[in-house]
Order: C-alpha cells, then structure tokens, then sequence
C-alpha cells in the first residue's frame, strides 16, 4: 500500500497531469484535492492530447476509481462536458466519486470573478474567471453550496435565493453589473444535480476504506506551491491550499497517512497571470522558451510568461511540501537553447539568501544569482530511456538542481507523451 501525493512546484503548468497519469496505472484510487477548472492537466496518450480539468487524470487508466474530493470546487456544467466528452471516447464515468463536501460553482462566482478583476483595474489579479476566488470565500464566509445540497431541492432553491438576495446589491450597486434570475439558477441547476447525484458520494469513507483495505491512492494536486494561498506570492495566488498538506484538509485524511511526495518542475519556470516572477525573461530567451516549450495556457490559452529555473523556490517548495523526489519535465525543451542558467540563490540588498520571502516588495528586491551550464543542442534526447544514456551536459544539469534544492530527481521528461518518461 502506499499513498503519493503530486505536487507543482513553480506557479501551475509544471506538468503534473503527465506524471498522474503514469502514477495511475500503479494506483486503486487517484483523488484530486484542491482548485477547480482553474486547472488544466494535459495527458498525451497514444499520441491523443487530453485536456483536464475537473475529472482526475487516473481516469484513462480503466481499472483507477477517481475521486473529486472536499478541497475541490465544482463548475458542474464544466464537469458534465467533460464527463461526456470522456465517454465519447470510451471511458467508464461509473468509476467517477464526488465528495458530498465538495463546494459548487455558482453564476453569481463567475460574475463577481470577473467583476472584481475590472474593478481591479492596473492591479489585477490575472485570474482565470472561472469563479474560484468567490466560490472558496463563499466557503469561509459559511454561505457555501455543497454537493450534498443538490440532492435537496428544496434546500438548494433557498440557498440561491438567500444568497442572491445579497449576491445581487453588490453585483449592481457595487459594481454596477447586471443581477441574476434566482428561479433560472434553480431550474439550470436541477438539471445538473439529476447528472451528478448518481456520483455523490461520502468520499471520507471511500478513501478511508481504500486506506484500511491497503489500496494505492494518489493525491493529484493542481495549480502549485507558488499559488498557494498561504505559500504563495500572496495576493498574485489561487484561493486553495495545492500543497500536500492540502490532501490531508482536502480530503480528510491524517498527515501520517502519506508516504511519498513528488514536486513537479520544469527545466525552466514560466508563470501564467500577474505577480512577480525573479528569474523572468521579458526578451528573445523567454520568447524562444515559449516557442519551444508551447508555453500557452490550457484552460484560458494565455501565452505564459517565461524565465530560467529558479532553484530557491524550488528548495522552498521541498520544504513547504516535504518532498521525497523531484519529478522534471521539458529537459528536452530547455536542451534547445544555446546555453542554460539556474538561479542557485538570491542577492537582496548585496547579502546572498536562500529565503523566498513573503513580502512582495521583498522578493522585488531579490537579484537571482545565475550559474551557466553548456547545453546539448547537438543531441536528441527523445530517444533516451534510462539517466546513463542522457548527455552527460544534462545530467550535470540535473544534479546540481537536486544539489541546490536537497531532494533526489526521481523521474525525467523528455517530451510530452505517457512513454517521454525516464525513471531513474
Ligand atoms: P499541468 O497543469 O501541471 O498538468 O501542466 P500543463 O498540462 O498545463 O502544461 C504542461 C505542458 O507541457 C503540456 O502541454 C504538456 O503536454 C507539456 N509537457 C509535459 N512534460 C513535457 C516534457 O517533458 N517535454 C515537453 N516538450 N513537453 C512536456
Ligand atoms: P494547473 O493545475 C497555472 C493562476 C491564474 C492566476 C491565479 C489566480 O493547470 O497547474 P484563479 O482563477 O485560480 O483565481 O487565478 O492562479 N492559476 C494557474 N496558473 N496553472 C494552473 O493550474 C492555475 N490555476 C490558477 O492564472 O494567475
Ligand atoms: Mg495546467
């Protein structure tokens, strides 16, 4: 039995959704924890690129049963296109579990996303508008619509209109937006729940049971480290806790519980929305790593900001999460370019530093310290299956990123795919 946990470990995007997939194969049960369908975790499969958002990336294996646990906020219409667009393709949504506690996405989260964003006008945050930020401060505020409340018509119907009775002032009076219809609300959503109802589930019990029964559970984190709410570069973050702490809040298991976590990285850093960003590259560097890595978002298409590796937050991510191993991806992407550099620490006021500081204007004032390393342009390493065959180049690359950040490399990519993966 074992219980894994995946974690990003830069600002989202590290490829997570690659490693669960190949982790799901040896699992029972794959949970995503955290976020909404402000993720999205692309598999490439047999040469076929799916796009996830809400639905676990376990669920091409047949055999994984996938869970949407508490930590997660449903966008149900988004949820149920994606459930048929996989059963187009062929795969059994019977093996899908949603938590009861999990919070839903409602119209008036989506408005006042966007509303907010507006009205943040220079500052804004850079969200994806999905809805996230409203629906987990519906949650703390204890104004929250649970999975558990579609199963009760009538308790759904007066939450909406208790809550739209507020939701409706500030969108028109403080922001000047249009209010919403609580009866259309109520009739749209009556057709989701009859969807989603088969698939509700206490999942506290499914998972706990899966535990007793020495089942293998992966945690599929979204989003990452640097877009935790409380780790993050607040307030340039998501609204959740994406750190393996927040498997345990997020689908209500013990610390003790988890056995392994992986940290996912890029070979480079890129970054999607607004914040600050040390080792960024606003030139042809970070143009050239965009072209070649694709650097364009998933769920909104944004062309994402790029820059070197930045090995401080990463041994900040190692801390924050306890990792066990570093999971690399795009070493093919980055052997592209001429010449490599690794910020190995910062510079703030001429005092060398590994500390990732909370304070913005703190972080502004940290100058990355860069070490070069030579590139191997002149091999393809699609081909490669195991660490010796890598260029040796390469691999003095990775082993100072893992002297740097104190965590083991445990697996590599080297190209998007399910088999583009060295296991070392
Ligand atoms: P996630 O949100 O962490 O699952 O990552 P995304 O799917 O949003 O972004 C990762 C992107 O990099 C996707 O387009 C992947 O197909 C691609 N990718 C992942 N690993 C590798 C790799 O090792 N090499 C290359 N070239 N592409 C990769
Ligand atoms: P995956 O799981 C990259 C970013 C948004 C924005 C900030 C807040 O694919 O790695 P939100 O809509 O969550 O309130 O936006 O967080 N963001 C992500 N960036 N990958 C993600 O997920 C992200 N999820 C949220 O771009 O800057
Ligand atoms: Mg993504």
């Amino acid at each position: 039995m074992s219980v894994r946990v995946v974690v990003g470990t830069q600002w989202g995007d590290e490829g997570k959704g690659k490693y669960i997939d190949m982790l799901a194969e040896g699992s029972d049960l794959v949970v995503r924890y955290s976020g909404g369908n402000n993720a999205g975790h692309t598999l490439v499969v047999n040469g076929e690129k799916y796009a996830m958002h809400l639905v676990p990336s376990g669920m091409l294996h047949a055999h994984t049963r996938c869970v949407i646990s508490n930590g997660v906020v449903i966008d149900p219409a988004v949820l149920i296109r994606e459930m048929d667009l996989l059963t187009d393709k062929g795969f059994d949504m019977s093996r899908l579990y949603i938590s009861e506690r999990a919070h839903i996405i409602m119209p008036y989260h989506r408005v006042l996303d966007e509303l907010q964003e507006k009205a943040r006008g220079g500052s804004a945050l850079g969200t994806t508008k999905r809805g996230i930020g409203p629906a987990y401060a519906d949650k703390t505020e204890r104004c929250g619509i649970r999975a558990c409340d579609l199963k009760d018509p009538e308790v759904f119907a007066a939450k909406v209109r208790e809550n739209l009775a507020f939701k409706n002032l500030v969108i028109e009076r403080v922001y000047g937006g249009v209010p919403l219809d609580p009866e259309a609300i109520i009739e749209e959503y009556a057709k989701y729940a009859q969807r989603l109802i088969p698939h509700i589930v206490d999942s506290v019990q499914l998972i706990g049971d899966a535990i007793d029964a020495n089942l293998d559970i992966l945690y599929e984190g979204a989003q990452a480290t640097c877009l935790d709410l409380d780790f993050g570069t607040y307030p340039y973050v998501t609204s959740s806790n994406p750190i393996a702490g927040g498997a345990c809040t997020g689908s209500g298991i013990g610390p003790r519980r988890i056995d392994e976590v992986y940290g996912v990285l890029k070979a480079y850093t890129s970054r999607v929305g607004e914040g600050p960003f040390p080792t960024e590259q606003k030139n042809e560097i970070g143009d050239r790593i965009r072209e070649l890595g694709h650097e364009y978002g998933t769920t909104t298409g944004r062309p994402r900001r790029c820059g070197w590796l930045d090995a401080v937050m990463i041994r900040y991510a190692a801390r924050v999460n306890g990792l066990t191993s570093l999971a690399i991806n795009h070493l093919d992407t980055i052997g592209k370019l001429e010449a490599i550099r690794l910020c190995v620490a910062y510079e703030k006021d001429g005092v060398r530093t590994m500390g990732f500081p909370a304070d913005l204007k703190d972080l502004a004032r940290c100058v990355p310290v860069y070490e070069e390393f030579e590139s191997w342009q002149d091999v393809d390493i699609s081909h490669c299956r195991s660490y010796e065959a890598l260029p040796k180049k390469a691999r003095k690359y990775l082993e100072r990123i893992e002297e740097v950040c104190g965590v083991p490399v445990g697996l590599i990519g080297i190209g998007p795919g399910r088999e583009s993966i060295i296991q070392r």
